[in-house]
């Protein structure tokens, strides 16, 4: 408890020193991750630009907002014309486009949260890098690639970070902020200090596999898979398990399905490609094969599990 207020103290304190630095944010991607920085960006009082490729991508995203803020304003108030006000401000602060390298020409913080795959998060970069003004930082919230293969793509690798954040976003109260060799000590300050404006306790890291918190994590969940294919236990049972004898909140099946086991998939595939040697990044085969059945946890209705509609 010492340690958190700690946490929250330094937080606070460096959140009042620097957040002004960033006032307005570009989020590229507008998927679970994407909507959900847009979301908490708008809570606290930044104008947000949520950018996708199409208007069905950033209309659905507009929508699981407001659902999600509805549900952060019942829970912080009481009174329901103030409820009613927190709602329609935090949504009036997000804009949408379907055009990136237009959405950043005024921007302080650019977000990205697209497709985890390298070469399309480069594109992509390069592109904005042309296009920003020269004081805006770039921050991918990648779960699996190295953040300075992504900053090779442009010339501003010094204020160039990752801002790793949690699903679900509004809820998960950790931001990781990710430095690369190249990453300037005032753009860690001013990352750090806007994760604090969010309400997130930050933690810093360095661009190593997974960050902290998927490091540990993502072996953890293919070796609950690994259990349920050598037959060792039930993934009810295990559930069970993690839950009850480790008081998870979620067991690893629960937790997979609702990470999206396309994306775990992803990061199994790009790490067990990176790092062959390492047995606990190895591909599981039924990941492998629930992706390719169209079982993507939650979203598609089925997973491990299957969901109501
Ligand atoms: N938006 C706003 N509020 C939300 C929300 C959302 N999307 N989802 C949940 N909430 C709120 C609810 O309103 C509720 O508030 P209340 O306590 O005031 O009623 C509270 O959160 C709890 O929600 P529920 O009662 O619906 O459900 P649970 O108690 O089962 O909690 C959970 C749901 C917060 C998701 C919890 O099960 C949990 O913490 N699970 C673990 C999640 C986790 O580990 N995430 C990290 C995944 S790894 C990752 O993201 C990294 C990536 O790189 C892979």
């Amino acid at each position: 408890m010492v340690f958190y207020s700690f946490l929250t103290t330094r937080s606070l304190s460096l959140s009042s020193a620097m957040a002004s630095k960033i006032k307005h944010v570009t989020v590229i991607g507008s998927g679970l991750m994407g909507s959900g920085i847009a979301q908490v960006a708008a809570q606290t009082g930044h104008t947000v630009t949520m950018v996708d490729v199409d208007v069905v991508a950033v209309d659905k995203a507009q929508k699981r907002i407001e659902n999600s803020v509805q549900r952060v304003a019942k829970k912080k108030y009481g009174d329901e014309e103030e409820a009613s006000k927190f709602i329609s401000d935090t949504l009036g602060r997000i804009t949408t486009s379907v055009d990136a390298v237009t959405a950043v020409g005024s921007t302080d913080l650019v977000v990205e949260a697209i497709v985890e795959n390298l070469e399309v998060k480069k594109k992509l970069f390069s592109e904005l890098d042309k296009a920003a003004p020269s004081h805006t930082m770039f921050a991918s919230n990648t779960s699996s690639l190295p953040i300075a293969k992504i900053a090779e793509a442009t010339s501003r690798k010094d204020r160039f970070g990752g801002l790793h954040f949690f699903n679900p976003v509004p809820v998960m109260k950790l931001l990781e902020v990710v430095r690369i060799p190249e990453t300037s000590q005032a753009t860690m300050d001013a990352m750090t200090a806007w994760g604090a404006a969010l309400g997130k306790i930050t933690v810093q890291c360095k661009d190593t596999p997974g960050f902290i918190v998927n490091y540990l994590l993502v072996p953890y969940l293919l070796s609950a898979i690994r259990l349920i294919e050598r037959g060792d236990a039930t993934m009810e049972d295990i559930d069970t398990a993690m839950k009850l004898g480790a008081s998870y909140p979620m067991g690893p099946f629960e937790l997979l399905d609702f990470i999206g086991l396309d994306t775990m998939k992803l990061v199994n595939k790009a790490w067990s490609t990176d790092y062959p040697e390492e047995q606990a990044f190895q591909m599981v085969p039924t990941l492998v094969k629930l992706v390719e059945e169209g079982k993507l946890g939650r979203k598609s209705g089925e997973g491990f599990y299957r969901y109501r509609k």
